[in-house]
């Protein structure tokens, strides 16, 4: 009920701030007061009883142009000078107008203010206490990431290989193993404290799943100039088109999502792309072109097998673009270019939205490439991705076919294959990787006509087969490869996109842009596997023997 009113400018504020008392004087009248602040310091002026009362207490000779003021309705404390506002800290250094009831206050004040004398009996007083002794606490914190310690602060300081660093509560140093001292100043980490909680889902993987849609937006957002189109740093692009073929190098879903750019900048940019899991190329690195631009995708940034080869190809003087979710990680700092991924922080095991928004990245990176190098695209890409936002939100929406889906197939079955064409292929590896890692059932992806091989031998009567059908040129061979399996007792599930649909399809995915489908088609496997796990009692967000991010060779 109380009221407020704040004031800065090249006027005096006294006037204007009593003015504007006096009109909010309908909502609070047992006492009043200002603070007004100018070169000499805060000067606070306050009454019990009216604004005209206050006015007499005010000093004219002050002349300030900044202020608060408050007219109070009493609820902590009595109408009474002492208890009107503004409130000061003991120092003074902090001065507080507010309107509304602190309810825990007196558990605040008994647990971290019991050393500090109060003026007044208000709740108010508390808080302005409180921010004082916080202020001049003096606190230091380590971290392995950014986000244990976002409680308490957002700034930090990142700390190199062969450093060591002293922390005290008034400070931080940090030494080379030579003992020179390195000065380094602090960065802010931008991350929203409500982004790493679950809010009101129950896993971190279906919301992870969920802000895909949004995850896209974004990207576009951030990869556009002011003319609204997509924009990549020229030094990128300079690198992008000097370079004779491009290695990209990265682990798990990483490597899922470079297999699918490989085909991005092959078809639109022309640059011939190589894929290599970074735990094989560091001891069997293959035979390199001549001008080879290296391209590390990592959803964390510190992942030890790409770390490996990133210093391996630095030493032979390579250049290397990170494409990362986490600004400032390891691989950023240690590459020469970086593109993030703005996907927000990823807390469940299972990669999920730092896949899609790899894809929208490269996908990008692969059309500003070509634009640079002449390629004219019949299509507008940021179009292309708008539209893949929106069918991902379509699918995002349909959680109780996918569950049912699920239920289906994959409710008892020990082992599970995937199988799909061209990119589809890759996108089924990706699934089949989602199912293992959260279900612990076996699930494996393989190109459509490579299951004849071999594999195919270990279909049983009911083995789930999904097979992905979203690419026009490999429709009929895919499904000629659907009827070599269901001839042998496979329970199939085929996924197609509209368009190529048949009746024996299970799930149809609304059309999107052909070589842009794995967005859209990985949807429905990530959600196929949560709701597979989840009715198989495993632990979504932390299965088993797994780890977010892998430190270690
Ligand atoms: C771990 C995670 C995977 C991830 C892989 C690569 O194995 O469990 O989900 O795909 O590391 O991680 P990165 O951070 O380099 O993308």
């Amino acid at each position: 009920m109380c009221g407020i009113v704040g004031y800065i400018g090249t006027e005096d504020s006294k006037e204007i701030l009593l003015r504007g008392l006096e009109k909010l004087e309908y909502r609070g009248y047992d006492s009043a007061g200002i603070a007004v602040v100018n070169n000499e310091g805060v000067h606070v002026f306050k009454e019990k009883g009216r604004i005209a009362e206050l006015r007499q207490a005010v000093d004219n000779s002050v002349v300030a142009p900044a202020g608060i003021g408050h007219t109070r309705w009493a609820t902590h404390g009595v109408p009474s000078q002492e208890n009107a506002h503004p409130h000061q800290s003991t120092s003074g250094r902090f001065t507080l107008v507010h309107n509304g009831v602190i309810e825990n206050y007196a558990i605040l004040k008994r647990e971290y203010l019991q050393d500090v004398t109060f003026k007044s009996e208000t709740d108010t007083e508390v808080i302005v206490q409180l921010i004082e002794k916080i202020a001049a606490e003096g606190f230091n914190v380590v971290a392995s990431d950014a986000m244990a310690m976002l409680q308490v602060t957002d700034q930090y300081v990142e700390l190199m290989d062969k450093e060591t660093v002293i922390v005290t509560k008034e400070g931080v140093t940090i030494k080379t193993l030579d003992g020179e001292v390195v000065e380094r100043a602090p960065y802010t980490a931008e991350l929203d404290a409500s982004d790493i909680e679950k809010g009101t889902y129950p896993h971190y993987m279906l919301k992870e799943i969920d802000e895909q849609p949004l995850v896209v937006r974004k990207i576009i957002q951030e990869y556009q100039n002011e003319n609204n189109e997509l924009h990549i740093d020229a030094d990128i692009l300079g690198a992008m088109d000097e370079a004779d073929r491009i290695y990209i190098v990265a682990c798990g879903t990483s490597y899922h999502a470079g297999l699918v750019g490989k085909q991005f900048i092959e078809t639109w940019a022309k640059v011939p792309v190589e894929v290599h899991v970074a735990s094989e190329f560091s001891y069997n690195m293959p035979l390199l072109s001549e001008k080879p631009l290296f391209i590390f995708i990592s959803q964390s940034g510190e992942t030890a097998d790409s770390r490996a080869v990133l210093v391996q190809i630095k030493e032979l003087g390579y250049k290397a673009l990170t494409i990362t979710n986490v600004p400032g990680s390891t691989l950023s700092r240690e590459s020469d270019y970086t593109l993030l991924l703005h996907a927000g922080p990823e807390i469940a095991v299972a990669s999920t939205k730092a896949y899609t928004a790899q894809l929208a990245v490269l996908s990008i990176l692969a059309a500003v490439t070509a634009k640079t190098r002449g390629i004219e695209l019949e299509f507008d890409l940021v179009q292309e991705l708008a539209i893949v936002a929106n069918t991902m939100e379509v699918l995002c929406d349909d959680k109780e076919e996918m569950e049912s889906i699920a239920l289906q197939f994959l409710a008892t079955t020990r082992n599970a294959f995937f199988i799909g064409r061209s990119v589809d292929y890759y996108v089924g590896l990706e699934g089949a990787l989602k199912l293992k890692e959260i279900s612990y059932i076996q699930a494996e992806g393989f190109a459509g006509g490579e299951l004849k091989h071999g594999t195919i031998a270990l279909i049983e009567n009911n083995t789930p087969i999904i097979a992905l059908a979203t690419q026009e040129h490999v429709n009929l061979s895919i499904r000629g490869n659907v009827k070599e399996v269901v001839a042998r007792g496979a329970n199939p599930c085929i996924i197609s996109m509209k368009g190529l649909e048949t009746e024996e399809d299970r799930y149809v995915i609304p059309k999107v842009h052909e070589t842009l489908s794995p967005l859209a088609a990985v949807i429905p496997l990530q959600l196929i596997s949560y709701y597979a796990a989840l009715h198989r009692d495993c632990d979504v967000d932390k299965p088993r023997n797994l780890a977010k991010s892998v430190t270690v060779e």
